[in-house]
């Protein structure tokens, strides 16, 4: 009997509070809870991919994916574990982060790179602010030169301004045309800002081939004289490249900015 009562109080209210929900109001909810959810970062970077989803990288994580991911390569993994992991927990840094990979085809620069993405931004190199340019791919007419270079920098712009922690990463840079070198170079200084943007947080990865049979020289000294290839320092590689990359006509225009990084050749 009790429970027939309870049923009929509850068959009766039901309108009641249907008619309390009516649209407008359901709308002023929803338009909350919205809000809410938009206002409040980090339940929307729950759901959606935020520009400032990882501001504390984990060093560890990064470590552990190029120790088991990347073959060989001890002087590249080192560096890239301290440059990208130092630079990520510095709130202010002075300059953006600029890497420059160095080695023969297939020692695993792009692989780095997408590593270092991946770490970076769940996405990888599918995030949105994760931008990769293939010299000849993206800049492929001399011609061009002066559009590509508007493009480049307008696009660089854009996308810092959008996010400052965006990585760029250019590939062939030993292909890529001087003038287009000279267009990215004023980001990668120590600027606090250009024209009201602050490029200081954002990531640029130069891959090229430049230097490549100096790294494999050098490499092979060290295997002549029965050394093993851990031993081979930093030092020993950047002299062999900073001589090779001045060479190339592309690439000399770099090293005024580029803190250098080596990868070696896939030892
Ligand atoms: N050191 C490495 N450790 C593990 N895998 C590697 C390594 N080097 C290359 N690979 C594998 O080979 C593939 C090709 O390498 P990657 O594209 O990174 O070469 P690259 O250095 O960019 O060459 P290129 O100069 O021709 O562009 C990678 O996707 C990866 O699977
Ligand atoms: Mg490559």
């Amino acid at each position: 009997m009790k429970l027939s009562w309870a049923a009929l109080g509850l068959v009766l209210l039901a309108p009641l509070a249907v008619r309390a929900v009516e649209p407008i109001s359901l709308g002023l909810a929803l338009a909350g809870v919205l809000t809410g959810y938009i206002s409040y970062p980090r339940l929307y970077c729950l759901f959606a991919e935020c520009c400032s989803q990882k501001q504390s990288l984990s060093r560890d994580a990064l470590q552990k994916d190029l120790d088991s991911k990347l073959f060989g390569q001890h002087l590249a993994k080192k560096v890239i574990l301290n440059a990208v992991s130092g630079f990520i927990s510095n709130p202010k840094p002075k300059k953006p982060l600029t890497l420059s990979l160095h080695g023969w085809t297939g020692t695993g620069k792009n692989f780095v790179s997408k590593i270092i993405a991946e770490n970076i931004y769940e996405g990888g190199l599918n995030s949105d602010y994760v931008h990769l340019f293939v010299a000849t791919l993206h800049f492929p007419h001399v011609s061009n030169i002066t559009l590509y270079k508007d493009q480049l920098q307008s696009w660089i712009r854009g996308n810092v301004s959008a996010c400052a922690r965006s990585i760029f990463i250019f590939d062939e840079m030993d292909k890529m045309h001087a003038g287009l070198i000279d267009a990215i170079k004023p980001y990668l200084d120590y600027y606090d800002n250009l024209d009201g943007v602050s490029y200081q947080k954002a990531i640029f990865v130069f891959l090229s081939n430049a230097g490549a049979e100096r790294i494999t020289d050098v490499a092979l000294d060290f295997w002549r004289s029965g050394k093993q290839r851990e031993e081979i320092k930093l030092r020993d590689m950047e002299h062999a490249l900073s001589v090779s990359a001045f060479n190339n006509k592309n690439m000399h225009g770099l090293l005024i900015t580029v803190t250098s990084l080596v990868a070696e050749h896939g030892l």
